[in-house]
């Protein structure tokens, strides 16, 4: 009885995120991206809108249906997302960068398909922005939260980017682990903020995401 009537923890809040991969043209027929599924930043719309946030998800190309409640954004390239979530950063409460952005771009797109021809060929390849430094970097800044996808130091890398960010807090998962992380429904978390650090273990991506949330709600308002 007493939780029917106990207030939603993120009641009020405006959530912003960013899931699935990002996805960058090669030419009108081929695309550089990666293995993300998306199924965690969708998984923390679902638990933030039932936790009564209003929840905007800025996502790349996944085959994910939109959780109830959930406004979505659908993008392809870094660009692309970078613009969507820029325009919706100045109302929002809470920014958490889940996607699986490409670090790299093509240099030059090609307007018509590239035929083969030598042996080999190479790629020129340009730095992306970094869409969760921009928001946190931001005058309106949001309580900001990046994901780490790392396959070796895991604390030691997730640690180096909360600080290099500038983050609220991160979230980072062993992505060496088949079992866990990317594709996988399940996933483990170790998160870690400016004077404090948290292990989720193992469970279920919807159970981890009210889990993080739940923290998230901590660390904003300290009791
Ligand atoms: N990220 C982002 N924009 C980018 C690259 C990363 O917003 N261009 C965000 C991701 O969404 C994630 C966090 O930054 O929340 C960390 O991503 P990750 O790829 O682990 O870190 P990088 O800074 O790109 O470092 P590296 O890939 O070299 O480990
Ligand atoms: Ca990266």
């Amino acid at each position: 009885v007493e939780q029917f009537f106990a207030p939603k923890i993120l009641q009020g809040m405006s959530l912003l995120l960013t899931a699935g991969p990002t996805r960058e043209a090669i030419d009108p027929v081929r695309y550089i991206s990666n293995h993300s599924s998306g199924k965690m930043g969708f998984a923390i719309a679902k638990a933030a809108a039932e936790m009564g946030a209003k929840v905007t998800i800025v996502a790349g190309p996944v085959n994910l249906d939109t959780p109830l409640n959930v406004n979505r954004v659908n993008v392809k390239s870094t660009q692309e997302m970078l613009d969507a979530v820029m325009e919706q950063v100045h109302h929002s409460d809470i920014f958490i960068g889940c996607a699986a952005v490409c670090d790299y771009r093509v240099a030059d797109i090609a307007n018509d398909k590239i035929k083969k021809s030598a042996e080999e060929m190479a790629l020129a390849l340009v730095r992306n922005p970094d869409i969760l430094a921009t928001v946190s970097a931001h005058k309106q800044r949001p309580f900001t939260v990046g994901f780490a996808a790392e396959t070796q130091d895991v604390e030691h890398y997730a640690k180096d980017k909360l600080k290099r960010k500038k983050l609220d807090m991160i979230a980072a998962n062993d992505v060496s682990d088949p079992a866990l992380g990317f594709n996988s429904d399940d996933n483990a978390l170790k998160v870690y903020w400016a004077n404090g650090q948290f292990e989720l273990p193992a469970t279920d991506k919807l159970t981890l995401a009210r889990q993080l949330l739940t923290l998230i709600a901590k660390q904003m308002k300290p009791a």
